[in-house]
């Protein structure tokens, strides 16, 4: 049975900005990810608003959409077996310090707000967005 998924990941500004891109796209190529699509691009705040608007009533809401908007991103399509969960996995968690070994917050994050990625929780979010970025 085919369960090929699509999820949509972001490489955050705190990634972009230490040149990091080329690495963190070769870790997905090594997990059996594929990059179905990827552009660089810089969210206005409201736009970052839009985006995270799922996390509107946390405390840490208006600090996420600044940092979001403070720099130029990277977002990707991954394509791959199970990939939204197993990017989940391979992303670790959402705190640096207690992601696993050899995830890519564990080897790039900084802090529990510069977690250098990001990547969609549910087939439901990551089908939304993808939608989000790649709409036509
Ligand atoms: O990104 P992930 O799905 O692992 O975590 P989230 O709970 O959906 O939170 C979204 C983002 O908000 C995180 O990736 C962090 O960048 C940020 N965040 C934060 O700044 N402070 C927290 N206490 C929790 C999350
Ligand atoms: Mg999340």
């Amino acid at each position: 049975m085919s369960n090929i998924e699509q999820t949509l990941s972001i490489i955050k500004p705190d990634a972009v900005e230490r040149n990091l891109i080329d690495e963190i796209k070769k870790i997905f190529k090594e997990n059996n990810f594929h990059i179905k699509n990827s552009k660089k691009i810089h969210l206005t705040k409201d736009e970052a608003a839009e985006f995270y608007k799922v996390h509107q009533s946390k405390p840490f809401y208006s600090d996420l959409c600044s940092y979001l908007a403070s720099g130029p991103i990277v977002v990707m399509i991954l394509e791959g077996k199970n990939a939204v969960m197993a990017n989940r996995k391979l992303m670790g968690a959402t705190n640096p310090k207690d992601a696993e070994e050899n995830t890519i917050r564990k080897l790039y994050g900084i802090s529990i707000d510069k977690n250098s990625i990001h990547g969609s929780d549910s087939l439901e979010n990551a089908k939304k967005e993808i939608d989000f970025f790649f709409k036509s």
